[in-house]
């Protein structure tokens, strides 16, 4: 896909803007694992989106550029304090202790040696969020599903930057050749999470009650989902009998 290109195009309502060549992280095609299996792929070759949150008409100071971009071994210590905030405040995550920072460096490194994405959003100055994929569950029948995590800083929510992410991470997996997209959502009373999901094309597929303990009280699964590219309709090419 070319630098500059727009994602998630369908419900994103700001204008994408030509990122200059420094915002160019990754054009090198990528070695991808699923199940066991190595295949290459050159799509997960850009990532760097500049947009105008919100209403592009308003004056930068006001309305700041919302940049999505590759993470960055860097960006650790900003992630973890975004998540760990969450994990002492929230319920998104069912962690009841934050990890310490290199504990989020492997996570993100493992990740990426496996082949998903993980991308950061940069609202001006401020580091205003990242989001993941990863295996929804890791036996290899499951290699064409991911699951979705997004975290917004609280300052800056409710600015469109988590749903920017999740659609420029929605594109990176349909590239990626992905074809199920499932979000974990805690609670049933999280509403933010789940009309995010909603505006980004998913579904509600279910609820599991009260499997979850946190502050003291049970916590729902809300589970959510999306096909990615093609979807179920067709077979993928990439090896079907790894492992
Ligand atoms: C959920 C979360 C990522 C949303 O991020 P955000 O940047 O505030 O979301 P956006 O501004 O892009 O909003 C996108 C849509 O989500 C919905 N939404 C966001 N915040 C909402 C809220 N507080 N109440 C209701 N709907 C909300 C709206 O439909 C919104 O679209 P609209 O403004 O056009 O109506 C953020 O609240 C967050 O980080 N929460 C904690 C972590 C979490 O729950 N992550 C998701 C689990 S993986």
């Amino acid at each position: 896909m070319p630098a500059g290109t727009k994602y998630g195009a369908s419900s994103w309502t700001a204008t994408a803007v030509q990122p200059d060549s420094s915002a160019l992280i990754s054009p090198e095609p990528r070695t991808l694992r699923r199940g066991g299996a190595l295949w290459r792929c050159d799509i997960l070759g850009i990532v760097a989106v500049t947009v105008t949150a919100n209403d592009n008409a308003m004056d930068s100071k006001a309305n700041p550029a919302l940049r999505i971009r590759e993470s960055r071994a860097s960006d650790v210590g900003a992630i973890l304090r975004i998540y760990a905030e969450e994990v002492r405040t929230g319920t998104a995550s069912f962690e009841l202790v934050a990890p310490s920072r290199e504990e989020m460096s492997v996570r993100r490194e493992s990740l990426l040696a496996a082949g998903f994405p993980y991308l950061v959003a940069e609202l001006g100055d401020l580091f205003a969020g990242y989001a993941y994929a990863g295996p929804y569950r890791t036996r290899p029948a499951y290699r064409f599903t991911v699951e979705n995590s997004v975290y917004v800083a609280k300052r800056a929510r409710k600015r469109g930057v988590g749903l920017q992410l999740l659609n420029t991470l929605i594109s990176e997996c349909e590239a990626g050749g992905f074809r199920q997209m499932v979000a974990i959502i805690g609670d049933s009373r999280h509403t933010a999470s789940i009309q995010l999901h909603s505006r980004a094309g998913f579904r509600l597929v279910g609820t599991i009650q009260n499997v979850g303990m946190k502050f003291g009280g049970w916590l729902d699964s809300v589970l959510m989902q999306r096909a990615l590219g093609e979807g179920a309709n067709t077979i993928p090419t990439e090896p079907l009998h790894d492992g």
